[in-house]
């Protein structure tokens, strides 16, 4: 929250800016990443200004390029770029994303992802406290229901986890503790904390080298090489542009009524994985092939997949509106310009 003008001895403002003249200052963990930066230049042409902590660990400085000089940029894992900023930053509203993504990274180093997803979201709300509780937007993910076969999925459904001995689940458990966490600082100290459940997200920016399914298929599929789908490609997901979700996010933090709630966040049109991979080759007209991977080839022993995954996205609608624009094909050739270095397409949000 900015901070409030401070009177002089006569009554009069000090000279500080009143709260009401001044940009909003916002605050990106994760600002670098794929989400992260889309969303610092939304923000920035909205004319918030912006203050980004991102270790560059998955993320890309090159993301934020353009913009470099318009931001404050400080390359740190949250807690000590939180810990550099002092009490002299204060911060109308808070984006946590930055998290340890991606199924490859959390089975190869689930120690510090677990580590990383869930003590860098309490360092996160402690900072929120203790700097005038400004509203705080979490990045959930759609892991956290497990594996019902419910099909689709609401906000109030219960979770169901696979064992802990499985190290994919670990990335869901970490999630859900975050969710609790940012529930509980809520109900015990008002702070606004507003949880989003990603589902799948995708769009240009995406990196394919952490396990996420599009980039690796366009990656492939630029260089006709064969595409390789895990399981019998019959599982199912929803694909939602990231340019589609900024918008949006920045709207629930804006809105009182996002406080202390859950909302999913996605696309609610599924395609198989083999449908996904053939839309790929035809979109980018490849000639790459097919090939189908078991999962005790593609994962270690143990691992689970979830047939479908599909968001019920009544509540977000109801709260504050959401109609995603870009289709997958745009999607999938916005992804496959950035890749051949091709500049994507302007952002239908505005940003
Ligand atoms: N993309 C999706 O489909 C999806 C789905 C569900 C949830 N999410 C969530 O959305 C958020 C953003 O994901 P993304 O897809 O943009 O991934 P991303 O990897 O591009 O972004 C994560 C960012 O966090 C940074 N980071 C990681 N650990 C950090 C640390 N300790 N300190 C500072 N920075 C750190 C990384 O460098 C990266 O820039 C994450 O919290 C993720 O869990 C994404």
């Amino acid at each position: 929250m900015a901070d409030a003008p401070q009177p002089n001895a006569h009554g009069q403002s000090s000279g500080h800016i009143p709260k009401a003249h001044r940009p909003r200052h916002a605050l990106v963990t994760g600002g670098a990443g794929f989400i992260g930066s889309h969303l610092v230049e939304h923000l920035l042409a909205q004319g918030t200004q912006v203050t980004v902590i991102d270790n560059l660990s998955t993320g890309r400085i090159e993301n934020l390029k353009p913009i470099l000089d318009s931001i404050r940029f400080i390359e740190a894992d949250v807690d000590q770029g939180l810990a550099s900023l002092g009490h002299e930053s204060r911060f109308d509203e808070i984006y946590h994303l930055a998290a340890a993504v991606g199924v490859d990274l959390v089975l190869d180093d689930p120690i510090t992802s677990i580590k990383t997803n869930i003590h860098q979201t309490d360092a996160v709300f402690e900072y929120a406290l203790a700097n005038g509780s400004p509203p705080t937007l979490i990045a959930s993910s759609s892991e956290v229901y497990g594996k019902p076969n419910t099909g689709v999925f609401s906000e109030e459904d219960d979770l169901l986890f696979g064992a802990t001995t499985i190290t994919r689940w670990s990335y869901a458990h970490a999630k859900a503790i975050d969710e609790h966490l940012a529930l509980a600082y809520w109900r015990q100290h008002k702070l606004p904390a507003i949880i989003c459940r990603f589902f799948n997200t995708v769009g240009p920016r995406q990196v394919g080298r952490y396990g996420m399914v599009l980039p690796r298929f366009v990656e492939s599929a630029l260089k006709n090489e064969t595409l390789k789908v895990f399981g019998d490609g019959t599982q199912s997901r929803c694909f939602c542009d990231g340019r589609d979700v900024i918008e949006v996010l920045v709207r629930m933090v804006r809105s009182p009524s996002c406080a202390g709630r859950v909302f999913n966040i996605g696309s609610d049109h599924p395609i198989t994985i083999m449908e996904l991979a053939q839309t790929v080759i035809e979109t980018l007209e490849s000639s790459s092939a097919i090939e189908l991977i078991p999962y005790c080839d593609a994962y270690p022993a143990g691992f689970e997949d979830l047939r479908h995954r599909k968001p019920n996205l009544d509540r977000i609608k109801e709260t504050v509106g959401f109609e995603p624009q870009y289709t997958l094909t745009q999607t999938i050739t916005d992804l496959a310009n950035e890749l051949s270095g091709v500049e994507p397409a302007p952002s239908k949000g505005g940003a």
